[in-house]
C-alpha cells in the first residue's frame, strides 16, 4: 500500500501517534505510521503529518528530519507539537525551552481567514501537553491561533506547511478532527480509502507472495483469524486451517465456531488439546508463566499438527505491529507478553515463513473487510477473546474446576446481556473467577465458595477502556440466575475499574 496517495505520519514519539492514524483513517483516508529512520522510505504521500514527541528540540539528541527531502514532496505538512516547534526552527524561527509543562485544557482563538481553522469556533478547546513553545517567528509565517494568554499556538510558514501546539488526535480537543479534516482538505492528491480496493490488493498481494505453496493459519473464532481464513480462501491460495481446542475456551465455543466456519464454507481441522494445556498449566500461579506455557504449548500443538509448513498466515493486526515496533525500539517493559509474538514465531518470521496480511488494518477495518468478504454480522461482531483463553480470567492457578466455573457464569452473563439488548453495545463482556472464598448460605447451609467477577467494558482497540453503566436489571437477573445455578459460587461482584490503571482482563 505504500505507493499508494497516503497520508504519513512521521513518529516522533508522542503517545498519542497512533491516534492520529486512525483519525485520519476516520475521516476516510489511508495513513500509515512511519518511524523517524524509515523516513526515507514513505513513498509517495499525499499529506505528511510530524507527531509529537517526549524530547526538546534544544536536546544534542533531538529527533531531526533532512528538511530539503521534506519540502520536496510537495505535499501540505502538518507539525504537531514537537513536529510544529521543528519546523519552526526549520524555518528559521527559534523554539523558547521551558521547565514547566503544560499538560491540558486550553483554549484556541485562530484567526478568522484561515483554511485551516474553517468552520471552527472562535474559541475553541484543544487538548496542550508541551513545555517547550515557538518563540521567533521566522519572516513570511503567520500565526493562525493563539491560546487564551495570546501566545501562538499555530503558524503557518506557507501554502503547504502548517503547524498545531496542540494535540487534534485526542477527543478532549472538541473540534480536532474538524481541523485534521481541513489540513487534508488541501490534499489535492489525496485518494479516499475505500476497503474494496484494499480487499482486491490484498488478495492480489496473497496470490503473489504465496503462489502454489500451501498456507497454514489458526483460527480461534475470534473475528481477525475468521476474516484471515475467508480471505485466503477468497485469494483461491492452498489453505489448512486449524482450530485448536486449549481447553481454555467458553462454553460451547468448539461448536460455535466449527458451525461458524461451515457456513462460510471453509473447511477447518480441529485439534483437541485441553489435556496438554491442562496438564501443562498445573499447579501454575503466576500470570507471565501461564501465558508463556500457553503460548508455547499453542507452539508445539499447532505444528504438531501441521507437520512441514511451507507458509504461516497471523491475524496480526496493525496496533500489534505499532506496538511491538515501539517495545522494540523504546525497549519499553512488556506488560503482557502476547502470544502471537513469541520467540518461536519470531524465528519463523526471520525465516520469511509468516504472511500478516491485515497488519495495516485496525479493528473496525478488519469488521469492514469482513463484511465485503459477505462474512455474517454476528460473526464479525464477536467480543474479542484472548489468545491465553479463561486462563486470563481465573487469577492464580487453573484447573477444570475452576475453568467449568468460569464458563457457567460467564454463559449466563452473556445470554443476559444478548436478551437485553446489550451484547452490540459493550465493546467486551465476560465473567470470570476470583479464587477466594467467603462465607454465605445457601438453602439452610453455611457455604463457603468462591466469587464470580462480570466485567463489561467500552473501548476503543483495547489500549484504553471504562467500565460500562450497565442496567441493574441486566446485573440482578445475572446474579441471581449464577447464585442459582452455578455450584461453586456465592457471590457475583461487577468490576468498576478503568483501564488504566486496570486491564480489561485480570491477568
Ligand atoms: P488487557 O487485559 O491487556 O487486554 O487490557 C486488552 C485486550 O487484549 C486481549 N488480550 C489478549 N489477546 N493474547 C490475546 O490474543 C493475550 O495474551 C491477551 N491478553 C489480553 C483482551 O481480551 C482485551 O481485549
Amino acid at each position: 500500500m505504500h505507493d499508494h496517495n497516503h497520508v504519513a505520519v512521521i513518529d516522533f514519539g508522542s503517545q498519542y501517534t497512533q491516534l492520529i492514524v486512525r483519525r485520519v483513517r476516520e475521516l476516510g483516508y489511508f495513513a500509515m505510521l512511519y518511524a523517524l529512520e524509515d523516513f526515507p522510505n514513505i513513498g509517495k504521500p499525499g499529506a505528511i503529518i510530524l507527531s509529537g514527541g517526549p524530547k526538546s528540540t534544544s536536546e544534542v539528541d533531538a529527533p531531526d528530519l533532512d528538511f530539503e527531502a521534506l519540502k520536496g514532496f510537495g505535499v501540505p505538512v502538518l507539525g504537531v507539537c514537537y513536529g510544529m516547534q521543528l519546523l519552526n526552527l526549520k524555518f528559521g524561527g527559534t523554539v523558547e525551552k521551558s521547565d514547566r509543562r503544560e499538560y491540558g485544557p486550553a483554549n484556541l482563538f485562530p484567526v478568522d481567514d484561515c483554511k485551516l481553522y474553517e468552520g471552527i469556533s472562535a474559541v475553541s478547546q484543544v487538548w496542550m501537553s508541551h513545555s517547550d513553545t515557538v518563540k521567533i517567528i521566522p519572516d513570511g509565517a503567520r500565526v493562525i491561533a493563539s491560546n487564551q494568554d495570546g501566545t501562538p499556538v499555530s503558524l503557518q510558514w506557507d501554502e503547504l506547511f502548517y503547524g498545531i501546539q496542540f494535540h487534534p488526535e485526542v477527543t478532549h480537543s472538541h473540534e480536532g478532527l474538524n481541523i485534521l479534516k481541513n489540513f487534508l482538505s488541501h490534499a489535492a492528491t489525496l485518494a479516499p480509502f475505500k476497503i474494496d480496493d484494499f480487499k482486491r490488493e490484498m488478495i492480489d498481494n496473497i496470490r503473489t507472495t504465496v503462489g502454489d505453496k500451501q498456507v497454514v493459519c489458526g483460527v480461534s473464532g475470534g473475528v481477525d483469524s475468521t476474516v484471515l481464513a475467508v480471505l485466503l480462501k477468497e485469494a483461491g491460495v492452498k489453505v489448512r486451517a486449524i482450530f485448536v481446542d486449549n481447553g481454555l475456551l467458553r462454553k460451547g465455543e468448539s461448536e460455535v465456531v466449527q458451525a461458524n466456519f461451515k457456513r462460510m464454507g471453509v473447511e477447518i481441522e480441529t485439534v483437541d488439546a485441553s489435556e496438554r494445556f491442562l496438564n501443562a498449566l498445573a499447579g501454575e500461579g503466576d500470570p507471565e508463566k501461564k501465558r508463556k506455557i500457553i503460548g508455547n504449548m499453542f507452539i508445539d500443538v499447532f505444528w504438531d499438527a501441521v507437520g512441514d509448513a511451507e507458509m504461516l498466515a497471523q491475524g496480526t493486526l496493525y496496533p500489534d505491529v505499532i506496538e511491538s515496533a515501539s517495545n522494540a525500539k523504546s525497549k519499553a517493559s512488556v506488560i503482557k507478553t502476547h502470544h502471537n509474538r513469541v520467540a518461536k514465531i519470531l524465528e519463523l518470521q526471520a525465516e520469511g515463513k509468516v504472511l500478516e496480511p491485515l497488519a495495516e488494518l485496525f479493528k473496525d477495518e478488519v469488521r469492514a473487510l469482513g463484511r465485503s468478504l459477505g462474512i455474517e454480522e454476528d460473526i464479525l461482531q464477536r467480543h474479542p477473546f484472548p489468545g491465553p483463553g479463561l486462563s486470563v480470567r481465573c487469577p492464580g492457578v487453573v484447573d477444570k474446576e475452576r475453568l467449568d466455573i468460569i464458563r457457567e457464569c460467564d454463559a449466563i452473563f452473556i445470554g443476559k446481556l444478548k436478551e437485553h439488548g446489550w451484547y452490540d453495545k459493550v465493546w467486551q463482556a465476560y465473567a470470570g473467577l476470583i479464587p477466594v472464598k467467603t462465607v454465605g448460605v445457601k438453602g439452610d447451609e453455611r457455604s463457603y465458595e468462591w466469587a464470580t467477577n462480570l466485567r463489561a467494558v467500552i473501548s476503543e482497540d483495547a489500549m484504553t477502556a471504562d467500565w460500562v453503566e450497565l442496567p441493574y436489571v441486566i446485573l440482578r437477573e445475572t446474579s441471581h440466575r449464577i447464585l442459582n445455578e452455578v455450584k461453586g459460587i456465592n457471590r457475583v461482584l461487577y468490576d468498576v475499574s478503568t483501564k488504566p490503571p486496570a486491564s480489561i482482563e485480570w491477568e
